[in-house]
């Protein structure tokens, strides 16, 4: 049978409990959703602060609908790039303090594209073969839209070595730095799994001391919306003396932002050449007007910062709670918190068990993380009530003492779950 390999690969990851099956959502207002008849109390969305429901950015969809259709209906170096997507830029480029912008219909194809354009794409200037390859040196725990493109790279037909450092270890980064070599550094603002910071500063320091020739790139994913003094990511955390800044800042908004699609940006030149150069960008319809549009209303609610207090509240209380009932959550401040179950069938049996007990929370099993930390990825939204956070903790007790095998649970018979 032709490409039978299809078959045998489906059934090693079942063998290893690691097949990945879909659900049907079949409603979702606020925190709760509906799946098979059931409700569940989701902390497995990332809609951190409910903009995605939220009355104002509706209503710009609706406008941006009435004033350009529904499509962008067209590439947008076509006819596809709208008055609505350059608003989009500037307000984030006023907001990041970066020189230009870029919007690309998701963070995948953003980080893509980057990676392409910079070390895979030929131009005239380019492909002259310096006797210095380049190097892109990503933080261990970075994302697969990033790392999948960055693995492609070789030193042979695109003069440029892929390399990872320990997380978040300066000392490992240092050591891969090659003076006078064009280097991309890469790491997430706030990591995707652990839900921890990137060190910004310290890759700043790292680059500064070894006097090298590096860019910086943050993957602001997971940060815009929740970091930063007006929630706009990472950069707020960066120096802005020459050689000590962001260089590329890429931001998602299908996550706090609450609708879909993503931003590079940098400056004004790197913006140009991937208009120019950048297949992703050339050759794909260009986000709707419509979502661009909701997607301004919605950075600006988020800049007011009232979702932003609320979604704090509640980590702070899921991190009180947790910790009183001596649950193994990571050591975070942040809407991404995690529980280590360390083994993929335990991690599903946990899943399903909250599930029995009315809460929705995911079990993260490999290559998604690395082997043997298969866990709970447990996120905090704003739209949670303090009864759902209460529900989770007496439901995670339960849980993990029925499936763990380690007692959690005396205080949770009190409240009677
Ligand atoms: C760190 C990180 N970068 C990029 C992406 C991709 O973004 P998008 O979902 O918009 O494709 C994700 C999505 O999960 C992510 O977590």
């Amino acid at each position: 049978m032709p490409f039978d390999f299809i078959t045998a690969a489906l059934q090693s990851r079942a063998a290893e409990s690691l097949l990945r099956k879909r659900v049907e959502v079949t409603n979702n207002i606020q925190a709760i959703i509906e799946v098979s008849g059931k409700h569940y109390i989701n902390f497995s969305s990332n809609d951190y602060l409910g903009l995605s429901q939220h009355q104002d950015v509706l209503q710009s969809f609706a406008e941006g609908l009435s004033l350009y259709g529904a499509s962008s209906s067209a590439s947008s170096v076509v006819t596809g790039y709208s008055r609505e997507h350059k608003l989009l830029e500037e307000d984030i480029c006023e907001h990041t303090g970066m020189e230009n912008a870029l919007l690309f219909s998701s963070g995948f194809a953003a980080n893509q594209a980057l990676c392409q354009g910079l070390f895979q794409t030929s131009t005239p200037t380019n492909k002259k073969q310096t006797d210095l390859a380049r190097n892109v040196i990503v933080d261990k725990l970075m994302h697969a839209s990033f790392v999948d493109s960055a693995m492609q790279l070789s030193p042979e037909k695109d003069n440029t070595v892929f390399s990872r450092f320990k997380h978040n270890d300066m000392a490992h980064l240092a050591s891969k730095l090659v003076p006078n070599s064009d280097t991309l550094i890469v790491t997430e603002g706030v990591f995707s799994m652990d839900g921890d910071q990137g060190d910004i500063q310290g890759i700043q320091s790292t680059i500064s001391a070894q006097k090298s020739k590096a860019w910086l790139m943050v993957d602001d994913a997971h940060a815009i919306g929740f970091i930063g003094n007006n929630g706009m990511g990472s950069c707020d955390f960066a120096s802005t003396e020459k050689n000590k800044k962001i260089d590329i800042l890429m931001g998602t908004f299908g996550k706090a932002i609450g609708t879909q699609g993503a931003f590079l940006a940098g400056t004004n030149d790197l913006i140009e050449y991937m208009v120019n150069f950048s297949k992703h960008y050339v050759y794909s319809t260009a986000m709707p007007a419509a979502q661009a549009r909701a997607t301004r209303t919605s950075l600006q609610i988020m800049r007011q910062g009232v979702e932003r207090a609320a979604l704090l509240e509640n980590i702070s209380l899921f991190k009180k709670l947790a910790i009183e009932a001596g649950l193994p959550v990571l050591n975070v401040d942040g809407p991404i918190q995690g529980i280590i179950i360390g083994d993929p069938l335990k991690a599903l049996a946990l899943s399903e068990h909250l599930k029995s007990l009315g809460i929705w929370v995911n079990a993260i099993r490999s290559p998604t993380v690395p082997k043997n930390t298969d866990r709970l990825r447990i996120t905090i939204s704003a739209m949670h009530q303090v009864k759902d956070i209460e529900a989770l903790v007496d439901a995670l007790r339960i849980s993990m003492s029925n499936i763990m095998g380690k007692d959690f649970s005396e205080q949770s018979n009190e409240k009677g779950l």
